[in-house]
């Protein structure tokens, strides 16, 4: 061999040699190392990082250990090498799991060039109780006769315990009726907020469970808990009424000790447990706010020693064990702090700071002054046109903060069981002057993973994409809200089904909707029918389907189907989702036609009346809307049957949907293409639903489009027509119409609430008007997520990330551009079950750069939008060269790649 060509191949080992392949991001359940999980069998998922393109995995093996040296003795199970390039939500296969038990895991894998990773870092999960006989502690109730008034005080309650051997490890299995915070030897145990969390109490109740090892020691300890009345027993729902699911706080704390010579003991709540009601939060609800009395906090009730004498006994009470779960969701946490951005006085005098954002939390407030001084603050979304402090559209909830000081220096005070949905706060009995630093907005959600972000050369748009991420934040808190701060805060079901595909791009969703689907199917009735809120606290005042709203239960676990690739949820749904389809069914019977099924119709569709404009409302017929998400519920059933693998049941919904289909067209579709339902959100969903013949697509996207023209380049969708509009647009060749809505800056649009200064989505086009007065107040959130659905076509048509197998483990890359320059640049990236996804475009001097990343172990079909294939440059290269695959669709080149970057440069045709 020649020397040069020996010294090459040396070089090229060593660069091989050199290149990575590693496994990272392990994950169980969709969560990172999760404690306290009952699935028996967990799934386990975990990402690759190589520099080489076109890495695919092989094959993996996974062990799982009750040690961290993996020892044999250990081990519970070794796939052995699995040859698969599966790497998401593989199911444990191994000794069945046990109650408390912790299991370490480890995956090494082996790429398709037959490249080995090491083994990756240890993860783990813990298991929770996984049988009712297993809890010891026994449900205790405060019982003070006080304690069932409504606003009651909440209620403090105690135990002193002794552990009299060396403390190897231990765990706290804690829930309650009502809501709690649980405090060991004077601190707060975990940072999870307003715990249990919502669920469908009487069948799902989660317990929370938490390693306090840290906490607990040989000798003497002691145990508190304040117990306040959340959703269980506040006032919740549209009447305000309170007691809803039951109206006496119950606590159930099952504190597990292990000890170094292997012995166990429990310490679980029962009969000997004192308790008080004479506590410093007098008063504590979510829609109303919290009243705290400072003087009144018992000092070292939660440590040894504390003298209780004065409290009382609590009393036994009986509750099943066999509702408790382990929780499936996402806990709520601080996330953030903000500071006032200013501090003024409303032109009616009133004392206000400005957050700077419409936020969702509370104020942590610092204060000093002398015993008895009464701080309020009250919350807001917006000020009126004249600039005073505005609470109208808050209708009932009266989001009011009153501290009373205990007159010890330096006060620091944040509220217990209440949150507010704000950007102003008004403050009235602030001792002396009031500064920024003694005002901080702790801002609270489930603590979701970020995973997305989306930018472009429009600062509007990047202003919506802000306001959609906050409207995301402020309204996923333990269960998708419409809204924060009015007396409502419900899990409307409309809502998540229209926001649920942006808000899976924005951040992780897949535990958070894992959890509140389960209590769709929980509160589901049992006619199949879906009732308008989940948890479902209205169906003693509004009891009803509707449709667009009940089909959540198919279009949401679809959709995190595709995003996530978890095959499990649509199993777990599949009952839920049949059960609703069967339900349509039994209603539209023979007839094809869901009459009277729509109750909320196309919900806040544009109306004329605010402006001069001439043009007509956006009414839609309702048995339309009705019938089309009958056919549309019933196409997904059939693809999810299909998934699944239930012939049966596909051949049986395919046939169903076709003769929805058919009396579709008899029903309202002209021969020229024409609706009889003649508005947007009509064309809307008869062609994203694929209802029309394919011959009468075009005609009938042509009307939309003249309708949309007639108004100016305006929508007039409502809930139901606007998430779908752009997609429809965009799919029909109308893009550049798509384009036209997005960028419209004037009412109704996407930025007209943008142009009027809001931090979030809006639930009305024009809850402000352009005069700045108000939409009507009974009405009228400034933080409701619905029309951020259009987040979804910003990642997936203006960026172009778009799923093509589910998980994206094949990718589609495929934006699409105006067709001038109104947006220069565009780039989105989703951090997928796989890893990261990127793409970004920018137009310069009629030259097109693509910035593209795929992740290791997925593969992707790109396309690149008016491009001639000879005029690519890839990395500097001919693409032509470089990748045999491209073939021309229209003006768009179609190239198929593996994993890696790509940068692509051409001249725009
Ligand atoms: C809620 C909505 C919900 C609607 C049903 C409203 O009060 O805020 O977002 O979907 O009722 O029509």
């Amino acid at each position: 061999m020649k020397p040069f060509i020996y010294l090459f191949l040396v070089f090229i080992a060593g660069v091989l040699s050199a290149q990575t392949l590693q496994v990272k991001d392990l994950s169980c359940e969709h969560k990172v190392n999760p404690v306290g999980i009952d699935v028996r069998q967990p799934r386990l998922s975990w990402k690759l990082n190589s520099d080489t393109r076109n890495t695919i995995q092989d094959s993996y093996e996974i062990r799982v250990a009750t040690k961290q040296d993996f020892s044999a003795q250990s081990l519970v199970w070794s796939s052995g090498k699995v040859k698969s390039s599966e790497s998401i939500l593989q199911i444990y296969k191994g000794k069945a799991t046990e109650s408390g038990k912790r299991y370490y895991w480890q995956v090494r894998v082996w790429d398709t060039n037959n490249k080995e990773s090491a083994w990756s870092e240890t993860a783990f999960w813990e298991m929770g109780i996984l049988l009712p006989t297993e809890w010891k502690a026994k449900w205790i109730a405060p019982g003070m006769p006080g304690d069932t008034l409504k606003a009651s005080p909440a209620s403090l309650a105690r135990k002193e315990f002794t552990l009299n051997k060396p403390i190897a490890s231990a765990r706290v299995y804690v829930t309650a009726y009502g809501m709690y915070e649980l405090y060991l030897n004077g601190q707060r145990v975990g940072q999870d907020l307003l715990t249990p969390g919502w669920t469908s109490y009487n069948s799902r109740l989660q317990y929370q469970v938490y390693d306090v090892t840290e906490q607990v020691r040989q000798g003497k300890n002691a145990v508190g808990a304040l117990i306040g009345d959340g959703w269980y027993r506040g006032t919740i729902g549209f009447d305000n009424s309170w007691n809803f699911y039951g109206n006496q706080l119950a606590l159930l704390c099952q504190l597990q000790i292990r000890y170094q010579d292997g012995s166990q003991a429990i310490v679980g709540t029962d009969e000997t447990w004192k308790s008080t009601q004479d506590s410093p939060v007098r008063s504590s609800e979510i829609y109303n706010g919290e009243v705290y009395d400072a003087r009144m906090e018992k000092k070292g009730w939660d440590v040894v020693g504390f003298n209780d004498k004065s409290w009382h006994k609590v009393r036994l009470v009986t509750h099943t064990f066999s509702n408790l779960i382990g929780s499936a969701g996402v806990p709520v946490r601080k996330i953030q702090e903000i500071k006032p951005t200013k501090i003024f006085r409303t032109p009616e005098g009133t004392l206000v700071a400005d957050m700077g954002q419409n936020m969702v939390g509370w104020i942590k407030l610092k204060v000093s002054g002398s015993a008895g001084t009464k701080v309020v603050l009250r919350h807001s979304e917006i000020l009126d046109k004249k600039g005073n402090f505005y609470t109208a559209n808050l209708r009932q909830a009266k989001q009011r903060i009153e501290y009373i000081l205990k007159g010890e220096g330096e006060e620091t005070f944040e509220p217990h069981f209440t949150f507010q949905g704000f950007r102003f706060v008004a403050i009235e009995g602030f001792p002396g002057e009031i500064k920024p630093e003694n005002l901080t907005g702790i801002v609270i959600h489930s603590d979701m993973k970020p995973i997305g972000t989306f930018e472009c050369s429009n600062a509007l748009v990047n202003q919506l994409q802000h306001n959609i991420r906050w409207g995301q934040k402020g309204n996923f808190v333990d269960v998708p809200t419409d809204c924060p701060q009015r007396d409502e805060r419900l899990g409307w079901t409309g809502d998540a089904q229209v926001f649920c595909r942006t808000a899976g791009f924005n951040m992780d969703v897949a535990a958070f909707f894992t959890k509140w689907m389960r209590d769709v199917a929980a509160d589901q009735y049992s006619d199949g029918g879906v009732p308008f809120v989940i948890p479902d606290v209205l169906k003693k005042v509004m009891k009803g389907t509707s449709a667009g709203w009940g089909d959540v239960a198919l279009i949401t676990p679809y959709t995190l189907y595709q995003i996530y690739g978890d095959k499990q949820m649509l199993e777990v749904q599949y009952p839920s989702m049949k059960a609703y389809v069967e339900y349509i069914h039994s209603k539209a019977g023979k007839s094809n036609i869901w009459r009277g099924g729509s109750v909320f119709g196309d919900w806040l569709f544009y109306r004329p009346g605010i402006n001069s404009h001439p043009e007509p409302d956006g009414y839609t017929n309702n048995d339309y809307i009705a019938t089309a998400f009958y056919a549309y519920s019933t196409h997904l059933l059939k693809e999810t049957a299909h998934i699944l693998g239930k012939q049966e049941d596909e051949s049986q919904y395919a046939k169903l949907f076709e003769q929805i289909r058919e009396t579709f067209i008899k029903e309202y579709v002209t021969p020229a293409g024409r609706i009889a339902s003649d508005s947007q959100t009509a064309y809307v969903l008869a062609l994203m639903f694929n209802l029309l013949p394919a011959d009468l697509k075009p005609m009938a996207t042509q009307h939309l489009v003249d309708d949309i023209k007639s108004r100016r380049n305006h929508l007039s969708t409502g809930f139901l027509g606007t998430p779908y509009l752009c997609h429809v647009l965009s799919d029909n060749g109308h893009t550049e119409v798509g384009y036209d809505l997005l960028l419209q800056e004037s009412y109704p649009s996407w930025l007209y609430p943008v142009k009027m200064g809001a931090t979030t989505i809006w639930e009305r086009w024009d809850g402000m008007k352009p005069d700045s007065t108000f939409q009507d107040e009974g009405m009228n959130s400034f933080n409701h997520y619905a029309y951020g659905a259009i987040g979804d076509w910003m990642y997936r048509v203006v960026a172009g990330i778009e799923v093509g197998k589910p998980g994206y483990k094949h990718i589609l890359i495929q934006p699409q551009l105006p067709s001038d320059d109104r947006l220069t640049y565009a780039k989105a990236s989703v951090n997928s079950p796989y890893g990261e996804i990127m793409s970004g475009w920018e137009q310069k001097n009629g030259q097109l750069k693509v910035t593209i990343t795929i992740p290791a172990n997925t593969t992707a079909t790109i396309r690149l939008p008016r491009s001639n294939a000879s005029d690519i440059k890839e990395n500097g290269q001919a693409l032509t060269a470089a990748n045999k695959s491209a073939k021309m669709d229209k003006d768009t080149t179609v190239i198929e790649v593996g994993s890696g970057q790509y940068i692509f440069d051409y001249p725009l045709k």
